[in-house]
């Protein structure tokens, strides 16, 4: 059976010191989330204070972005081989600013999730349409082929027990959120896309919701057949807010 997530993705924010505070909350807190894996991806430079925080406790670590490179004359990237050795168990790819902001291709991501899945370490693969792809009709398609490019990579057998964030780009950060009807529609065909291929695996994969989920609206989003947890931003810099967001997903198991 698939997991039930929620991770959170601070981007570029925190200090040593903030972090250590939320930490300690999240830690305090996390039994509000019984049978959910509790995640948080830090910046990189952060990921090492991090793993040892939350060390033996039910949290666990993802990164944001690593390089599909093992080793080498690659400034300013990090390798996954340095992800296992601080203990980090996933990492977030394909985030639509990695993709927009940096220019990360289909098959840049692609093989950085092949390599993830070489190094043990979960990839979570984000996908989602703009706003005028929306509006064009185009979401379904947009989706289909952002996950069909990472399929075709790394074969349909390989995604068992990986994960998928849908995350719809004009809801990233903005306060707007898709309905659970809208967000539900995207999760369900991304499902049936695997489906198509191997039933097996398409009950496996946990697909997470991203895109202002908050504490306010997470238990309804949570409630869809399809939503398997949530990929979390601006709520989950606050320890109370995700961890409402936590109890919303323990609820959905229950
Ligand atoms: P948000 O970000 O929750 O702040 O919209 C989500 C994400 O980008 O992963």
């Amino acid at each position: 059976m698939r997991k039930t997530i929620v991770a959170g993705n601070w981007k570029m924010n925190g200090t040593r010191e903030a972090n250590r505070e939320l930490l300690s909350q999240l830690v305090a807190g996390v039994d509000v989330a019984q049978g959910v894996e509790v995640l948080v991806c830090p910046p990189a430079v952060y990921l090492d204070q991090a793993t040892s925080l939350v060390k033996d406790t039910a949290i666990k670590v993802g990164a944001q972005n690593v390089s599909d490179q093992p080793k080498g004359a690659f400034t300013g990237e990090i390798a996954l081989p340095m992800l296992q050795d601080l203990g980090c168990e996933y990492v977030l790819l394909g985030h639509s600013e990695r993709r927009t902001l940096f220019a990360e291709s289909d098959a840049q991501v692609a093989d950085k999730f092949a390599a993830a899945l070489d190094a043990d370490i979960v990839p979570v693969l984000c996908v989602g349409e703009t706003l005028e792809q929306r509006e064009a009709s185009q979401t379904l398609p947009v989706v289909a082929a952002q996950v069909a490019a990472v399929i075709d990579r790394v074969g349909i057998s390989a995604m068992a027990q990986t994960v998928i964030a849908y995350e719809p780009v004009w809801a990233i950060g903005t306060g707007l959120t898709a309905t659970p009807q809208q967000a539900q529609e995207v999760h369900a065909a991304i499902r049936a896309q695997l489906k198509k291929l191997d039933a097996d695996v398409a009950d496996s994969v946990s697909i997470l919701y991203g895109g202002s989920m908050n504490a306010g609206n997470a238990a309804e989003l949570l409630s869809e057949q399809d939503i398997d947890g949530g990929l979390v931003g601006g709520a989950s810099l606050k320890a109370e807010d995700f961890l409402t967001i936590c109890g919303a997903a323990a609820a959905r198991l229950k």
